[in-house]
């Protein structure tokens, strides 16, 4: 009898020890969870920000090239400060997200998002031989985080003229309504993508654009697809591509309205 109540008495105590250790075990979980949050963001911030640099440093070495240029310095100061104006848009956006604010949602014109999105990249898309169709209605909505919606379309866009960059195409940015969501298409007639790598690009660090034996092509960080499907999952909404080898390649991005 004794010994059944003293087993018994050892294994509550085995159990609370168990207990202790796997609260221990869950408080360093979320400790880590922080950890990686704090790594994305970082990776995040950095990307997007690389993204707005790059054209602001092109245009300003180009500006210091041509003293005389007065337009062409003009260009380049409007662009330094409209491209500084969207990091600092971008950075608040982060810390906020890094600080576990919601951030406020909006309707705004997908029309204005776009022409910004284009007004911040690098040279005329026509000089690379890329011609730019968009066919999106004036008053035509989208629901989110302005600047995050941003990102998405520059990350896709960046990713189209890269597809283009060597035989120049077209690149077409078309959105409908529909009663529940806004969807929203971007498609190229640039080199598409393999098959063997359709499912992989949505992973961290998969890139192919870090041939070294062709030092024109921009090397890649294999991110910009992650962030964009982080910040639509976390619009409740969907994001998906169909693409041919050679042929050309449709990212579409579905936003879903407020309910
Ligand atoms: N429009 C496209 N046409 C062809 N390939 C594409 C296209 N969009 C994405 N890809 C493929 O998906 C890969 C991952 O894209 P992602 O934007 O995540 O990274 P990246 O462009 O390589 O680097 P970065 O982090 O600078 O954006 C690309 O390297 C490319 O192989
Ligand atoms: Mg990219």
């Amino acid at each position: 009898m004794t010994s059944i109540l003293e087993k018994r008495l050892s294994l509550h105590k085995d159990l609370a020890v168990q207990q202790q250790l796997n609260n221990a075990l869950k408080s360093q979980i979320t400790q880590l969870q922080t950890l990686a949050n704090v790594g994305t963001t970082t990776y995040m911030v950095a990307h997007e920000i690389n993204n707005l640099l790059t054209p602001l440093g092109s245009f300003a070495q180009l500006a210091l090239k041509h003293p005389d240029d007065k337009a062409l310095i003009e260009k380049a100061l409007q662009k330094a400060v409209r491209n500084c104006e969207q990091a600092s848009k971008i950075m608040e956006s982060m810390l906020a997200v890094a600080d576990g604010e919601t951030q406020d949602k909006k309707s705004v014109p997908l029309m204005t998002l776009v022409q910004e999105v284009f007004a911040c990249l690098c040279r005329d898309f026509a000089k690379d031989g890329i011609t730019v169709n968009i066919e999106i209605a004036k008053d035509l909505n989208v629901w989110g985080v302005p600047v995050q919606i941003q990102q998405v379309l520059m990350n896709l866009i960046l990713n189209a003229r890269d597809a283009m960059l060597s035989h120049g195409g077209v690149l077409t940015i078309k959105a409908h309504d529909t009663d529940a969501a806004v969807q929203i298409e971007i498609a190229d007639t640039g080199c598409g993508i393999d098959r063997a790598d359709l499912e992989k690009i949505f992973e961290p660090f998969f890139t192919t654009k870090n041939d070294k034996n062709s030092p024109s092509r921009r090397s890649g960080a294999g991110l910009g697809l992650v962030f964009c499907k982080r910040i639509i999952d976390e619009h409740g909404g969907c994001i998906s591509v169909e693409s041919k080898p050679t042929e050309g390649t449709t990212f579409k991005v579905t936003l879903p309205k407020p309910s």
